[in-house]
């Protein structure tokens, strides 16, 4: 008789450890997508600037193409191309020129959401940035608070529209991200 049960009662354990398992995976932390795009508006120089150089090798030029510059950042996200289209946000962080032969960053900001449906949020980005030559940069989004906790993506860095003469750049962010 034991030699019959056994077998049986494992089956029904392994069934519902089977069942279990299952359900879990069907229940516990769907992910769900979500794609954001906004505009970031800088200025390089001049009385708008949004970038400041603030470190660097001394003796040498703190620019963009220099290894070791780095840089603090604080440009607007807008909704739209047109720096008076409604802001959502603002992009503010660190950047470095961190390849030796000064055509790479290394960036670490934060988007710092102000609309309405994302207010007082942040999505983390870091990541190789800027890359001379390179029109559309891609970041790594490494987490998030607020609406973006637990969440994980990435994001193209698109420039869009350049006014050299008045230290003027937007680029298109195109960021997708999913939340567990
Ligand atoms: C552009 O940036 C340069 C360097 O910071 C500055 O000298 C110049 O005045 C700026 N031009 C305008 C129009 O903001
Ligand atoms: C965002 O939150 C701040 C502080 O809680 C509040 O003052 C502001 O009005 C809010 N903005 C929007 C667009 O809801
Ligand atoms: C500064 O920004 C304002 C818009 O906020 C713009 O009208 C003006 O032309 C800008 N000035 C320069 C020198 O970039």
């Amino acid at each position: 008789m034991a030699k019959v049960l056994a077998p049986t009662t494992l089956h029904f354990f392994m069934v519902l450890l089977i069942s279990i398992l299952v359900y879990s995976e069907a229940n516990c932390c769907p992910s769900r997508e979500i794609k954001i795009t906004v505009f970031l508006q800088q200025f390089t120089g001049g009385p708008n600037a949004t970038t400041a150089a603030v470190a660097g090798i001394p003796s040498r030029p703190r620019d963009t193409f220099q290894f070791g510059t780095i840089f603090v950042a604080d440009a607007g996200i807008t909704e739209g191309i047109n720096i008076n289209s409604p802001q959502v946000g603002r992009g503010q962080g660190i950047y470095a020129t961190s390849s030796l032969d000064g055509l790479n960053g290394h960036n670490v900001f934060s988007f710092v959401f102000t609309n309405r449906r994302y207010n007082g949020s942040t999505s983390e980005f870091q990541g190789r940035g800027y890359s001379q030559g390179v029109r559309v940069s891609e970041l790594s989004v490494v987490e998030g608070t607020g609406a973006f906790r637990f969440v994980e993506g990435y994001a193209t860095f698109a420039t869009v529209l350049q006014r050299p003469s008045i230290n003027y750049t937007v680029d298109r962010v195109d960021i997708t991200l999913r939340q567990y």
